[in-house]
């Protein structure tokens, strides 16, 4: 069938999907598959996708728009199959706030948080979670509009940093240990990677641009917490409906207790991205990962 690759798109993550796009179009090409390249435009999105001819969309975007449910909704108006989860699914996905109180509900361990509306008094949330915090937009990805706040004087920066990027602020309780994030193919979990960054956090320079970020794997948290968290993940990505393949985000904290943080509907597939180097330690290589995603989204 005729593939098309959508990458780019108007969201903050532009840059990391047009990275991790090009590399799925030259992995599919590469297996000798009919596949194009769509920069993704939200005014012509429906005329890009039926000018494209695509049997099949391989979704490549990052964030607001191709990671929301908006993508996947005008794919599903056109009667055009496509990799990764669902509209629900990607819509709750990117809201780190709603998916905080579903898996609560369902007894899953999340990181204590509230959610900060534009315009709303802030309560004291240095009484109320200690310092460090952390400040998000709720609907963010790759740590954009992100700060680890360590006291008082911090904090404002941090809140007007994120306001400009969304109406909802999501503030959390830090927990101090690792990072650490398990991929999801196919129903199965993949071996958990940990994360080290000398920075305050794996922010975007840390995700992206530094070279001395380090990712443990085998993620030496030893079998019991690497088993807890690959099947958190799966519950958790089973919990928002999720589909074919994800990322789940954890904190681990210091006496080995897990947090999740947020799930990862369409994760990144950059050179430096996690589920291509979980796959690998797994025997898939890119292509082969590329080639699986496309595969079970065609069953
Ligand atoms: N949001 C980025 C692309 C990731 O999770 O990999
Ligand atoms: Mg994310």
């Amino acid at each position: 069938p005729r593939i098309a690759v959508l990458y780019g798109g108007p969201s903050g993550e532009r840059e990391v999907s047009l990275d991790s796009g090009g590399a799925v179009l030259r992995a599919l090409q590469g297996l000798g598959l009919d596949a194009v390249g769509i920069d993704i435009q939200p005014a012509r999105l429906q005329q890009q996708v039926v000018d494209s001819r695509a049997e099949i969309a391989f979704n490549v975007c990052h964030g607001a728009v191709g990671e929301d449910g908006l993508l996947q909704a005008c794919l599903e108006t056109q009667g055009i199959p496509y990799t990764g989860s669902g509209v629900l699914a990607t819509a709750l996905a990117m809201d780190k706030w709603r998916c905080k109180q579903l898996w609560r509900a369902a007894g899953l361990p999340v990181t204590d948080g509230i959610l900060l509306r534009r315009g709303a008094s802030v309560p004291d949330l240095g009484a109320r979670f200690g310092w460090p915090l952390y400040i998000k937009p709720n609907h963010g990805g790759s740590s954009l509009g992100v700060s680890k706040v360590t006291g008082p004087a911090e904090l404002d920066m941090a809140l007007q940093t994120a306001f400009a990027i969304e109406d909802e602020v999501l503030c959390e309780d830090a927990i101090i240990g690792h990072e650490a994030t398990v991929g999801i193919l196919d129903h199965r979990a993949l071996p958990p990677i940990v994360i080290e960054t000398p920075r305050a956090f794996y922010d975007y320079t840390a995700k992206y641009l530094a070279d001395d970020t380090r990712y443990l794997l085998p993620s030496g948290l030893g079998g019991t917490l690497d088993q807890q968290l690959q099947e958190l993940a799966l519950k958790a990505f089973a919990e928002l409906g999720g589909r074919d393949w994800g990322r789940v985000d954890f904190m681990v904290s210091a006496e080995g207790r897990p947090y999740l943080l947020e799930v990862n509907s369409v994760p990144g597939m950059t050179s430096h991205s996690l589920i291509p180097m979980a796959a690998k330690a797994v025997g898939l290589d890119f292509p082969e990962l590329c080639d699986t995603i496309l595969r079970i989204a065609q069953r």
